[in-house]
């Protein structure tokens, strides 16, 4: 089947003003099938709803299933190639931790009230086979800055090349369309990070901080979190990923943070990046941005394209 045959979920959509994003887990000993039919149909008719009835809102929502989710389910196709329980990446300082997901959503709108409404639908089906393990509101923060004041998605694919490097392609028949998502939840020390001089921002993120423009390589620090999640394959092709980060934040509760959230054409592109963060390129030259930034959950999920879905419950 070629990928013109497949409808894909909106894995492309760029970041919106108002996401939720929730993870569930199954629970033991229940039948999840027949509310599993019930959530992909859901998922099927709010991209096709929102888009008649209220085209303004670009609503959206994006399902994810985890590894031992598609066992569980007995998804109609095989695993995915590089589906797997996230494995932690421990570092010399810090950590990419793994916690449990079977199920991840990602609901975008330019209206926080699409994505309450989607999530109370979604709800209302899953919550009788599976826990909400984490729920998150986050926001377009001014100009498309992260919470940490810099601009968050600018060197992100455009136009082609976002379907290019989010899906799978034509190498893979059976999951052309799909793609590999993968999610953390940091948490900042903002205290920290704001006693910090801006020209000293500016080295972690190896980016201006106002204009947005990229250091010079002969300037931009080898542990800056640009120069280490830049990277080329062995031909020196680039490899990229899709970025949705969005900040959120309970200031009085001083719980500050970034939903970084990644789709991808192969997951080996995202872990590479994590090792580059956690581990160091060369090892010990970590990323100074997790000097200031906790990784507290990391999951890995695929995105089915809607055939695929709709597969399901056939
Ligand atoms: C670039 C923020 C985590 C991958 C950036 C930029 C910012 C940023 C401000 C520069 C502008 C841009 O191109 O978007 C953050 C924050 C994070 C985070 C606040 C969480 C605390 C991650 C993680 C990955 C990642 C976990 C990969 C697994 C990238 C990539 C770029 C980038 C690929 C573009 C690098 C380039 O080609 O210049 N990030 N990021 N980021 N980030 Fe992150």
């Amino acid at each position: 089947m070629k990928r013109a045959d497949f409808t894909p979920q909106n894995v492309t959509d760029s970041p919106n003003v108002n996401t939720i994003f929730s993870i569930w887990v199954f629970k033991d000993n229940i039948d999840i099938k027949h509310s599993f039919e019930r959530v992909c149909a859901l998922v099927e008719n709010f991209n096709n709803s929102f888009r008649t009835r209220l085209p303004n809102t670009e609503a959206s929502c994006v399902m994810g299933i985890g590894y031992e989710a598609w066992l569980k389910l007995d998804m109609p196709m095989p695993m995915p190639l590089e589906l797997k329980t996230f494995n932690e990446i421990k570092g010399p300082k810090h950590t990419a931790v793994s916690t449990p997901g079977d199920l991840h959503f990602h609901l975008r709108s330019t209206t926080m009230g699409a994505c309450f409404d989607m999530s109370m639908a979604l709800s209302e089906v899953l919550i009788e086979i599976a826990d909400c393990i984490d729920e998150v509101q986050a926001f377009r923060y001014w100009d498309g800055r992260s919470v940490i004041g810099f601009v968050d998605g600018t060197e992100n694919p455009q136009g082609q090349d976002r379907e290019h490097y989010a899906m799978v392609g034509e190498e893979s028949d059976l999951y052309q369309g799909g793609s590999y998502l993968f999610v953390q939840k940091y948490l900042h020390n903002m205290k920290s990070w704001n006693s910090t001089s801006v020209e000293e921002q500016e080295r972690v993120i190896g980016r201006y901080k106002m204009s947005d423009i990229e250091m010079p390589d002969d300037i931009k620090p080898s542990n800056s979190h640009t120069a280490l999640t830049n990277i080329e394959d062995e031909d020196g092709n680039e490899l990229k990923i899709i970025r949705d980060n969005l900040p959120f934040g309970n200031a009085s509760k001083g719980e500050i943070g970034t939903y970084f959230i990644s789709y991808a054409n192969r997951f080996s592109t995202t872990e590479k990046m994590l090792e580059n963060m956690f581990i160091g390129d060369p090892v010990g030259n970590y990323d100074r941005l997790l000097d200031f930034s906790t990784a507290v959950s990391g999951s890995l999920y695929f995105v089915p394209t809607l055939d695929m879905l709709g597969d399901y419950s056939a």
